[in-house]
């Protein structure tokens, strides 16, 4: 029976693959939607994937949110020694949680792998003057020039209407969205269901171009209403990795 179950999973991602059009798609068994405890397995899986990915020398960009905490809390520090391996927050901060922020995150990483970090504390939507003054703070240039190094990026995927929930905008943004049928957010973005940005919120962090170009991406979300957020992002994350659960990839292959 444990066979059939994973030859199962093993068909459905394969599918999602195939319909994404990304380079790999792990799925995992259950529905973050109904279970929170799914984004566990999620964690398990995605930090395997992760850990395969880093090399001497390499930078990682990573966003917050509760499923990369999950990957993060799961990893499991292999028997090697990094050198010159740094770790990075993808953005400045989104009002996570402080268990679920990309500080947070990034020094649990640093700790577990023994490798260096920066930190970025800049709170999101400052006014255009005063971001570009903070943009000029020598710590944060250099943590800027780490960003825009980055070999791995691990980033969550989110509902267009619950992150900007969580974010506590305001009706008007809500209302905006909502015209724009922003379907998806991820990085700081918010997408339609093409993929098209309908919105970048304002902040110090990894740029869109950046992430397709030139970084492994690593995406990582749960639960069968994430779907059309997930096939929102599909482009950003062609050459790289996506670990969903059951929950998300059936749903994905119900609406396609
Ligand atoms: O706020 C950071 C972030 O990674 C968002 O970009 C993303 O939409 C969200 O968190 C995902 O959060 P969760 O994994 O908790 O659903």
């Amino acid at each position: 029976e444990v066979m059939y179950h994973m030859r199962g999973l093993h068909e459905i991602e394969e599918e999602v693959r195939a319909y994404l059009g990304c380079a790999k798609v792990v799925v995992v068994p259950g529905d973050a939607s109904e279970r929170e405890e799914v984004k566990e397995n999620i964690g398990k899986a995605a930090s395997e994937v992760l850990l395969k990915h880093i090399r001497n020398d390499c930078i990682i960009a990573l966003t917050g949110g509760s499923t990369s905490y999950h990957v993060i809390h799961a990893l499991k520090k292999p028997n090697v020694t990094y050198e010159n391996v740094l770790v990075v927050p993808a953005r400045g901060s989104l009002r996570n949680h402080v268990e679920y922020q990309a500080n947070t995150i990034v020094s649990m990483l640093a700790n577990k792998l023994g490798i260096g970090y920066h930190l970025l504390n800049i709170p999101d939507n400052l006014s255009k003057k005063a971001l570009d003054s903070v943009r000029e703070e020598p710590e944060i240039g250099a943590t800027i020039a780490c960003l825009l190094k980055a070999n791995l990026i691990l980033f969550g995927i989110g509902n267009a209407d619950e992150m900007a929930k969580r974010r506590n905008s305001d009706e008007q943004f809500m209302t905006f969205l909502h015209d724009k049928q922003a379907v998806a957010e991820a990085l700081g973005y918010y997408f339609n269901k093409n993929g098209e940005i309908v919105y970048t919120s304002r902040s110090i962090g990894i740029k869109l171009e950046h992430v397709i170009q030139s970084a492994y991406p690593i995406a990582v979300a749960g639960g069968s209403k994430k779907a059309e957020a997930i096939v929102a992002v599909k482009d950003i994350i062609k050459k790289g990795s996506l670990i969903i659960d059951e929950g998300a990839a059936n749903r994905i292959l119900e609406i396609r």
